[in-house]
């Protein structure tokens, strides 16, 4: 029998809040939150001191970049082990892998040995999200019944939208035969038309090719008549713009079976950040950052409810992949490592939302959305913690990730409420030195 006793935890979970708890860790689930250490033994005891201590955070979306066949800088590339040691140092203990990888996610022997891969590494749970068409190719549906079979709950063709109605109205139906969730990565491609940020004054200023906020709210409203006839669950992925925001809301309101995510970087950024920016490239990601107004458009409805979680996209690109011409470099930012300390900063700090709030769309929403059994601290649960210290402050340092990707807008920021310890399943994978 194994055991751990985290001390003086300022607990937040989906109960009331109450003072500083105790939390005993038996093997692998929690076996007892008192007040009192009073008869309370373990083998490993850390007193956190007040720290914050939450479920396990959830990542809906996260690319880990397994499979690649191509051998071209590989030692710089993303991999299993990175980017789940990644997670486990940002307090991420389930995190779900994107399918565009080479060859795409989309077979029963890739979901298999990613899962495999993930397994030998034990940092954080990794759920494969295959692809929803073959080889991601829009063309043709993957084959659901087998990630059915698979224990698959969300499919995407991430990277890209479905643009083909007649491919998107069939993937609803099998995907409501095989109890899948669509979850889509909104563009149409037409619209977005090679451009590289958001098409608005800061892309003329810039005289820099946009994107348009319509090519993702038109192809949510696509989804959306398509989902009134064939009512599968429904994920918008990294929602950029307030027009989406008001088809989700309405589409709620509605009654069907939708739900949303936003990342940590549309919370914080807005295009007007680019015109300072010292490497434009770390800026540019898909969907682009939007306007002041859409932004915070996004806090106000992730406050609400209205967007049901936070999801990083962590996207990790080599120096190579990005240190091009804006419209040559790739689109994408890494997020695990700093996920939390940067919502806590700028959205806790400056009272958007409360503490609560964030942690609740960062592991028990994504949990309730997916029906997974982990996100909340609970007798008899999975041990799944993450501790973060609110009062440290520290300045990101790309330098210093574990994830091979340092393509973060967020470099030299100061920020507060870094991770100290993660532990998974009653097992400490991560822990700051103490
Ligand atoms: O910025 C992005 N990067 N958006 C995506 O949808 C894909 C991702 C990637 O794979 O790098």
């Amino acid at each position: 029998m194994n055991t751990i006793l985290l001390k003086n935890c300022q607990l937040i979970s989906a109960g009331p809040e109450v003072g500083l708890s105790n939390i005993l860790i038996t093997d692998n689930v929690v076996s007892n939150i008192c007040s009192s250490t009073k008869r309370l033994q373990a083998q490993k005891e850390y007193d956190v001191r007040g720290a914050l201590v939450t479920p396990g955070l959830i990542d809906m979306h996260v690319h880990l970049r397994w499979p690649d066949k191509s051998s071209i800088n590989k030692d710089l590339k993303e991999n299993i082990k990175s980017g789940t040691e990644a997670a486990s140092r940002g307090g991420f203990t389930t995190i779900a892998c994107m399918p565009n990888t080479n060859p795409p996610i989309c077979t029963a022997e890739l979901i298999d040995s990613v899962r495999e891969a993930a397994l030998e590494h034990k940092f954080c749970r990794v759920i494969p999200i295959p692809a929803i068409t073959k080889q991601m190719k829009g063309k043709t549906l993957a084959d659901f019944n087998m990630y059915h079979h698979k224990d698959i709950f969300g499919i995407t063709d991430d990277g890209r939208g479905i643009n083909c109605d007649k491919i998107m109205t069939e993937a609803f139906k099998k995907a409501l035969e095989n109890h899948l969730t669509i979850m889509q990565h909104c563009e149409v491609s037409h619209l977005s038309n090679g451009g590289a940020i958001h098409k608005g004054e800061v892309a003329e200023q810039l005289e820099i090719a946009g994107i348009p906020a319509d090519a993702e709210y038109e192809m949510i409203k696509r989804d959306l008549e398509i989902c009134r006839k064939h009512p599968a669950q429904y994920h918008v992925m990294h929602i950029s713009c307030k027009e989406s925001v008001d088809l989700i809301r309405s589409a709620k309101a509605e009654g069907l079976p939708v739900s949303a995510e936003v990342t940590p970087h549309h919370l914080v950024l807005c295009d007007e950040d680019l015109l300072s920016a010292n490497f434009l490239p770390n800026f540019k990601m898909n969907p682009p950052l939007r306007t002041k107004q859409d932004r915070d458009a996004l806090v106000e409805a992730l406050d609400s409810g209205v967007i049901d979680m936070i999801a990083t996209d962590h996207a990790p690109h080599t120096i190579f992949d990005k240190q091009k011409d804006i419209h040559g470099a790739a689109f994408g930012v890494v997020g695990l490592e700093t996920a939390f300390p940067l919502l806590y900063t700028h959205l806790v700090l400056t009272n958007k939302i409360s503490l609560k709030t964030l942690v609740s769309r960062m592991s028990i929403d994504a949990a309730r959305v997916f029906h997974l059994p982990w996100g909340d601290i609970e007798e008899g649960h999975s041990a799944d913690l993450s501790v973060f210290e609110l009062k440290r402050v520290q300045e990101v340092d790309p330098e210093s990730f574990v994830s091979k990707g340092k393509n973060t807008p967020f470099a030299g920021m100061k920020l507060w409420g870094w991770p100290s310890l993660t532990i998974l399943k009653g097992n400490v994978v991560w822990e700051k030195k103490w």
